[in-house]
């Protein structure tokens, strides 16, 4: 069958990495927005999850939406990297990588992984907390707390190094690669991450330092 062909090849995979990496970013930028009105005030946090959650349906089709896509990022990402390791070890390993940023790359599988258990942790405090507590009071109890919120600051920093190499990779994979944009892309490759970082771990900084305390 031509799909099992197309996800045994290295094109295949690659594509599909980045595909659902693509869309993971658009889920990403997206959340990024909503959390944004945390900065604003507790009321404007909560009427925009109220408005989310008067569509139940709409939320569940993309709530599991983005567990497949994300199981299928995980899955064929750590097949990936299985297979390279393999490719490594064998006598007739050539390197050929030309990545400039070989930590984040070398690191991907490591910081996908705490990416997880992050999700993980902030799924069981977030989606499935009490439903009798505002999630705008959650979102302050919980990220206000040192340890949860430094948890919160080291996974954000793994995120960001985890896009660093994906966002480039991805624009590799869509074929973006041209002399005229290679100045462009490097520093897309560092401005992104750092906005996502900067936005997300500026969060429970805020309730962590106080400056959020009339929140
Ligand atoms: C400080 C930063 C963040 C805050 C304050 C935050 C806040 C929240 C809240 C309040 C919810 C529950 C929404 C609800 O059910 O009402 C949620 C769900 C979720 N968040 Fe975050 N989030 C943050 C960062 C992230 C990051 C970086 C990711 C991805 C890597 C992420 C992925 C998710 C996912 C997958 C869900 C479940 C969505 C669903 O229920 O369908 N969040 N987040």
């Amino acid at each position: 069958m031509w799909f099992g062909r197309f996800l045994k090849s290295s094109i295949g995979k690659k594509l599909i990495m980045a595909t659902t990496g693509l869309l993971l970013l658009l889920f990403l930028f997206s959340h990024a927005a909503g959390n944004a009105t945390i900065y604003m005030s507790s009321e404007v946090f909560q009427s925009y999850a109220d408005e989310l959650h008067s569509h139940p349906l709409i939320v569940l089709v993309f709530s599991l939406l983005f567990l497949a896509i994300f199981l299928v990022h995980i899955g064929v990402g750590l097949y990936l990297f299985y297979e390279n390791r393999q490719v490594s070890n064998s006598r007739y390993n050539v390197s050929t990588r030309v990545v400039e940023n070989s930590f984040a790359s070398e690191t991907m599988p490591y910081t996908g992984l705490f990416v997880l258990l992050f999700l993980l942790v902030h799924i069981s405090g977030f989606t499935f907390s009490s439903g009798d507590v505002p999630i705008s009071v959650t979102v302050k109890e919980l990220l206000g707390s040192f340890f949860y919120g430094l948890f919160y600051i080291v996974s954000f920093v793994a995120l960001a190094i985890h896009l660093s190499h994906g966002f480039w990779s991805m624009l590799q994979t869509f074929g973006i690669n041209h002399p005229r944009y290679n100045y462009v892309i490097s520093k897309l490759t560092l401005i992104l991450p750092l906005f996502f970082l900067i936005l997300f771990a500026g969060i429970p900084l805020y309730f962590m330092t106080g400056l959020g305390a009339s929140y």
